[in-house]
């Protein structure tokens, strides 16, 4: 059966890619888009893909007046968590790609979605090297009690921190906090340089031009550390294969799930 898809994001850096990805995979199609820039427009006329005949509105709930089995958020925080509950209360099951929402928003998404029986699945990043970051970092907490996150992007980007590094937070906090052998409150200086304590993890941003995306983690013991560092390039591409995963199986599940090896055997 084809997967309905609207997307909200379609024209962006990350959207466009995934949409033009959509409109050559075999069982999924985009039925509506969401665009302020862009409504009143056929997707393809605006991407330049005459496969990607789909209407673009300037709302998410306007583009939901379409039967849409997922809805894919790729655009802003300040509207995705908005975007995400109108998307559940139309019956539609979500995937978030859209970084900035906090995990207080993800408490109120994954009731609702409980409440409505449908699935969420929200990815900080899409990339197989961060999945694999992230598991790789999970396996290095249960040995060792100390590390810190750093996540670097581009000077432009508006939100810190990154979905990237919130989501590897939130999921170290299932293993433990780590320890910090000079608690926060007794540092002498100024305390701010020392980073967020983010769900037990202390995280640096760094926002500077140069910059793409990446993520870097460190474990240290005594006389021994651990880096272990993702870094993408200036194209959406590492995305667009997770995204597409992402889409074909939040209907495998209710409930909210973060991070793309909740799907994933691995
Ligand atoms: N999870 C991942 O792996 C991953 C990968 C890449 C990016 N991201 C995240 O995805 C989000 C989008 O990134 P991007 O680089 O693609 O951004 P972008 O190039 O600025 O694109 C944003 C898209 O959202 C639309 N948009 C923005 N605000 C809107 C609003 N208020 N109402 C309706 N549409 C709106 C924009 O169209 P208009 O301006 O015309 O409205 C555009 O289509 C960011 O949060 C980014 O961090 C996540």
């Amino acid at each position: 059966m084809t997967i309905r898809i609207c997307l909200a994001g379609a024209t962006g850096w990350a959207g466009s890619a995934l949409s033009r990805a959509i409109a050559k995979s075999e069982g999924l199609t985009l039925v509506s888009a969401v665009s302020r820039t862009h409504a009143g427009h056929v997707l393809g006329d605006v991407l330049g893909e005459p496969l990607l005949k789909c209407p673009i509105y300037a709302t998410a709930r306007e583009a939901l007046s379409h039967q849409t089995d997922v809805f894919f958020e790729f655009t802003k925080p300040d509207v995705a968590k908005s975007n995400v509950l109108a998307a559940l209360q139309q019956g539609a099951r979500v995937v978030i790609g859209t970084s900035g929402l906090t995990d207080a928003d993800y408490s109120e998404i994954a009731s609702v979605a409980e409440q409505r029986q449908l699935g969420v699945l929200a990815v900080g990043n899409f990339a197989l090297t961060v999945v694999l970051l992230q598991k790789f970092s999970e396996i290095a907490a249960r040995y060792i009690p100390q590390w810190e996150i750093i996540d670097y992007a581009s000077d432009s980007k508006v939100d810190a921190p990154s979905g990237t590094a919130r989501e590897l937070a939130y999921r170290l906090s299932a293993i433990r906090p780590s320890e910090l052998t000079v608690p926060l409150e007794q540092t002498q200086g100024v305390v701010e340089t020392r980073g967020a304590r983010l769900t037990g993890s202390q995280v640096h941003s760094i926002r500077l031009p140069g910059y793409t995306i990446s993520a870097e983690i460190i474990f240290g013991m005594p006389d021994q550390k651990l880096t272990i560092r993702h870094d993408s390039g200036t194209s959406a591409q590492p995305y667009v294969d997770g995204a597409l995963l992402a889409i074909r199986k939040v209907n495998t599940f209710v409930g909210l799930r973060r991070g793309l090896d909740t799907v994933l055997d691995l």
